[in-house]
């Protein structure tokens, strides 16, 4: 008797650990009228953390964020690899809009990170505008001004008793201000022709990213809603925010 007691006791205590959001978060409740200041006020309670990961939020290691590999396959002509991906300064970003309206299951983010730096190894092959590429080496870019706005639909699931939230894209948008990129070796040692490649690229970069904006889309947003929605799973919508 006493020892089903006690492990009942031992599982309550285990739960109340384990569950909750950790300790330094400050609850947002979901009807605050000032919401998104709540946010933010946690976003910098988190911001000092972010640099080396918040594994109780699924945040990884922000500066630098490492991504362990991106393909981006534009059509049968095209394919880059990139792996050992290096993202630096991710942790600066500036929340410039956040709302929730959690009867309607929507949240809608508008990010704009100042500063990113991508170091990378590539291996990229196909024709992109004018160039016909093969090659590989290590890139190194920098984007400047990098405006990122998120919709996310959430679908309502139950699990023991409580209700938790999957959320999908339902439309994403990357706005890059200024870039600079370095893809070293494009042409082996061929010094002459790797720095007049590059600065093709750099000069039609605008056209570029167009072009291979799905992809960039595709390969962010599931980086995205795989965090969003390990946190969304781990934790049920009352815990995240309580409703009185
Ligand atoms: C990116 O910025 C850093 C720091 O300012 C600089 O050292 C590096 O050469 C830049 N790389 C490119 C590709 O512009």
């Amino acid at each position: 008797m006493w020892k089903v007691i006690l492990s009942c006791l031992l599982i309550f205590i285990q739960d109340a650990s384990t569950k909750g959001l950790p300790s330094f978060i400050k609850l947002c409740h979901r009807n605050d009228p000032n919401l998104l200041k709540c946010i933010v006020e946690n976003l910098e309670i988190i911001r000092p953390k972010m640099k080396n990961g918040i594994p109780e939020l699924f945040i990884p290691p922000m500066n630098p964020l490492v991504i362990p590999q991106a393909t981006l396959n534009s059509g049968a002509n095209f394919k880059a690899t990139f792996k050992d991906i290096l993202m630096y300064h991710a942790d600066e970003f500036k929340l410039e809009d956040f709302t929730v309206d959690l009867n309607n299951y929507h949240i809608e983010i508008k990010m704009m990170f100042p500063e990113l730096r991508i170091k990378s190894d590539y291996n990229i092959k196909g024709r992109l505008l004018v160039l016909n590429l093969d090659g590989k080496g290590p890139a190194d870019g920098n984007y400047t001004n990098v405006q990122c706005y998120v919709a996310l639909k959430g679908n309502p699931f139950n699990k023991k008793g409580k209700e938790y939230v999957r959320w999908e894209k339902e439309k994403i948008d990357i706005n890059i201000g200024k870039i600079n990129l370095i893809f070293e070796r494009l042409f082996g040692d061929n010094t002459a022709l790797n720095d007049q490649t590059n600065r093709v690229i750099n000069q039609n970069i605008d056209g570029i990213i167009e072009e291979l904006e799905p992809v960039i889309q595709e390969v962010v947003s599931n980086f995205v809603f795989n965090l969003i929605n390990r946190l969304f799973a781990k934790y049920s919508i009352s815990e995240l925010f309580p409703s009185t």
